[in-house]
C-alpha cells in the first residue's frame, strides 16, 4: 500500500487515473491541483475521503510542493496546461507550468529521492505523413510544433537529465490522443458531443483528415500503473492503443451514434501548425511489461463516452458557453 501523490488529479486523465487507482489498488493518493479552468473538484466526487486527499496549489510553488513530496512513495505528474489552442493563444501559462512546474517537482524529488513518473505526450515527437508506414517509437526524434508540445518536449528532457545527472528515479510515458469521462468541452470529442446535445452543428479543423490515435483514458491509467510497478529507471515508454482515425470520421461516428445525419456538421478555419498525423508504436511497453488495453472497439467506448456526457450535464454546462465564445472568436 503507497501513498501517491497525483498532481493534476482534478483533470481529465488526472482524475481518470484517481478513480482507476481507488478500484485496483490499495494505495491512497493525494491530488495536487491548482484547479485551474481545466480542474473540476467534482471530477473527484464520490471517492472516499479515506483513500483520496485533494490539496489546492500551484506545482510550480516549492513550498506547497516540498512537504507533499516528502511524504508520498512516487509522485504522478499529470499536471500540465494541457491545449494546443490555448498556447497559440497564450504560451505564458504553458511555461509556467509545463517547464517551471516540472522543474519544481523534480528538485523535490531529488532532495527526498522520492520515484517520479512523468505523463507525456506522443506530439513531443511532431507528426506524420498520412501515408507513412512508420509509427512513432521511443527512438523517434523530438520534434514539437506548437507551444504546447514544446513545453511538454522541454519537461521530457529535464526528467532525462534529472535522471542523469543527479540518479532522480523516474520514468516517462508519451501517450496518444485520450477519450471518455471528465474530459473538459474544450477538447474535440467533448465538444462535438456537447454541441449536438446543444443543437450546435460539430465544428470540424479544415478539411478533417488529420489523423489522432485514440485511446480509452482507463487503458491509459493501466498503462500508466504498469509502468509505476514494473518500469525500468530511466526509460521511455509510448502508450498508444492502434485508435488511427481521422477527425472526420471521429464527427461522423458522434454525428451517427446520436442520431443525426453523419453529414450534419460545419468546416471551421483550421488551427495554425495543425499537425497531420498522430501514430503510436506501443510494442516496447507490451513485450517489455506485458501491457495490454481493454477498450479494443472505439465504436462502443464513444458511445459510452457520450451517454456520459448526456447524464453528466451539470459537470460540463457551465463551461460550454464560454468554451464556444472563444472558438467563435477565431471562426472556429
Ligand atoms: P487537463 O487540462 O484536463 O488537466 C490538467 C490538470 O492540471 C487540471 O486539473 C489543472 O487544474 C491542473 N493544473 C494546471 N496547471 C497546474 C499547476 N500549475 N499546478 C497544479 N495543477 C495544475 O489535461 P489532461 O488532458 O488531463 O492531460 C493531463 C496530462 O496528460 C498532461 O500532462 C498532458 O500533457 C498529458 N497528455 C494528455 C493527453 C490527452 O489526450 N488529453 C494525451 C497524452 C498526454
Ligand atoms: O496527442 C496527445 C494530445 O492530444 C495531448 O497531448 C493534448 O493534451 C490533447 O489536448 C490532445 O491534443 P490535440 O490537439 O490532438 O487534441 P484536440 O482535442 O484539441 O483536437 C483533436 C483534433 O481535432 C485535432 O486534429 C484538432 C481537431 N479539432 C479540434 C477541435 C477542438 C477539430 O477539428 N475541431 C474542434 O472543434
Amino acid at each position: 500500500m503507497r501513498t501517491l501523490l497525483v498532481t493534476g488529479g482534478a483533470g481529465f486523465i488526472g482524475s481518470n487515473f484517481v478513480h482507476h487507482v481507488v478500484e485496483h489498488t490499495d494505495d491512497t493518493v493525494v491530488v495536487l491541483d491548482k484547479l485551474t479552468y481545466a480542474g473540476n473538484r467534482a471530477s473527484l466526487a464520490g471517492l472516499s475521503g479515506d483513500r483520496v486527499r485533494l490539496v489546492v496549489g500551484d506545482i510550480a510553488d516549492a513550498a506547497v510542493v516540498d512537504p507533499l513530496v516528502a511524504d508520498a512513495d512516487a509522485v504522478v505528474h499529470y499536471a500540465a496546461e494541457s491545449h494546443n489552442d490555448n498556447s497559440l493563444h497564450d504560451p505564458r501559462p504553458f511555461l509556467d507550468t509545463n517547464i517551471i512546474g516540472t522543474y519544481t517537482l523534480l528538485e523535490a524529488a531529488r532532495k527526498y529521492g522520492t520515484r517520479f513518473h512523468h505523463i507525456s505526450t506522443d506530439e513531443v515527437y511532431g507528426d506524420l505523413e498520412l501515408d507513412d508506414p512508420e509509427r512513432f517509437t521511443e527512438h523517434t526524434p523530438y520534434n514539437p510544433s506548437s507551444p504546447y508540445s514544446s513545453t511538454k518536449a522541454g519537461s521530457d528532457l529535464l526528467v532525462r537529465a534529472w535522471v542523469r545527472s543527479f540518479g532522480v528515479q523516474a520514468t516517462i510515458s508519451n501517450c496518444s490522443n485520450n477519450y471518455g469521462p471528465y474530459q473538459h468541452v474544450e477538447k474535440f470529442i467533448p465538444r462535438q458531443i456537447t454541441n449536438v446535445i446543444r443543437g450546435i452543428r460539430p465544428k470540424l479543423y479544415g478539411a478533417g483528415e488529420n489523423v489522432r490515435d485514440w485511446i480509452h483514458a482507463d487503458d491509459h491509467s493501466s498503462a500508466v500503473l504498469t509502468i509505476l510497478d514494473k518500469g525500468e529507471i530511466g526509460q521511455t515508454y509510448l502508450i498508444g492503443a492502434d485508435g488511427e482515425r481521422t477527425n472526420k470520421a471521429v464527427v461522423e461516428l458522434i454525428l451517427t451514434l446520436m442520431g443525426q445525419p453523419q453529414d450534419a456538421y460545419d468546416h471551421v478555419t483550421d488551427r495554425a501548425g495543425h499537425d497531420l498525423r498522430y501514430a503510436i508504436d506501443s510494442t516496447k511497453l507490451r513485450t517489455e511489461l506485458g501491457w495490454t488495453p481493454r477498450f479494443q472497439d472505439f465504436e462502443a467506448g464513444l458511445a459510452a463516452t457520450i451517454d456520459w456526457y448526456r447524464e453528466n450535464e451539470a459537470w460540463w454546462a457551465a463551461s460550454k458557453d464560454g468554451v464556444e465564445a472563444f472558438y467563435a472568436t477565431k471562426g472556429q
